[in-house]
């Protein structure tokens, strides 16, 4: 098992709505909060990147007749306010963070600048990156293949609600089987639905490790960091 010094951790908005069908579950947030902690204290840097589907998501209202530039932009403004959910909780447990935006609004918090980000990595602070790239048409995990390029992550954690990648879904899919690991190009060429192509393309150009693990459950983060989790590693 490869020893990560400095992460990205993505998570999609759902996993911060916890039982509820919509919004934020407080009690979710400061659980998912407490698994950051514990991988900051354990000595590793973490940022991360959320996404916004449990406030808007942007493909869905395009589907319902939406322009999709604004659907688009919605579901980024989205991401601020779980960013900014995320930066109370942690605080509140005492661990520094800063909140960085692809979309200025400085009275919000603090625009992406990389080499201050860079910074605040240096420093121990947990780097929460809001709004996306800030451009429609690119989803949060490409956001999150983005920024664990630009702050030369070791890794890029992607927490789902399954402990890794299967051969189908396995809600749905009784036989599928749990892999261990998998290429790049196996991501790609199976369209095993783990990350969008373009995202997949980032981190396998910039030899980012893709390791995708259960969030939902507490205290996974950590052992998927020490290796004694279950999880599904994509790399070259
Ligand atoms: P260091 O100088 O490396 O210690 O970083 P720092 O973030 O502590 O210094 P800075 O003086 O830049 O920031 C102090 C506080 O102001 C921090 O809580 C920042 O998040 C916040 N801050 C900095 N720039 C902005 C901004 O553009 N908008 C908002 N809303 N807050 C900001």
């Amino acid at each position: 098992m490869p020893s990560y010094k400095r992460i990205l951790l993505k998570m999609s908005g759902e996993v911060l709505m916890g039982q509820n069908e919509f919004g934020l579950d407080p009690a979710t947030v400061k659980r998912v909060a407490e698994d950051i902690k514990e991988a900051v204290e354990n000595g590793t840097e973490v940022c991360v990147v959320v996404g916004a589907g449990n406030i808007f998501r942007g493909v869905s209202g395009a589907a319902q007749g939406m322009d999709r530039t604004t659907a688009d932009y919605m579901g980024m403004l989205g991401i601020v306010i779980n960013a900014l959910a995320l930066q109370n909780a942690l605080e509140q447990m005492e661990v520094m963070t800063r909140v960085m935006s692809a979309i200025p609004m400085s009275a919000i918090c603090e625009p992406y600048i990389r080499r201050k980000a860079m910074r605040h990595m240096q420093k121990g602070r947990v780097v929460i990156f809001a709004a996306g790239t800030g451009n429609p048409y690119f989803t949060t995990d490409t956001a999150a293949a983005l920024r664990a390029s630009e702050m030369n992550c070791d890794a890029l954690f992607k927490g789902t609600k399954v402990d890794g990648i299967y051969t189908a879904d396995p809600e749905k899919d009784p036989k599928a089987e749990r892999l261990e690991s998998l290429t790049y190009m196996d991501v790609l060429t199976r369209d095993l639905k783990v990350m969008d192509a373009t995202a997949i393309s980032l981190a396998r150009e910039n030899d980012i490790p893709i390791v995708v693990f259960n969030v939902k459950e507490k205290g996974n983060l950590a052992k998927a960091l020490d290796g004694s989790g279950t999880f599904t590693t994509v790399t070259n």
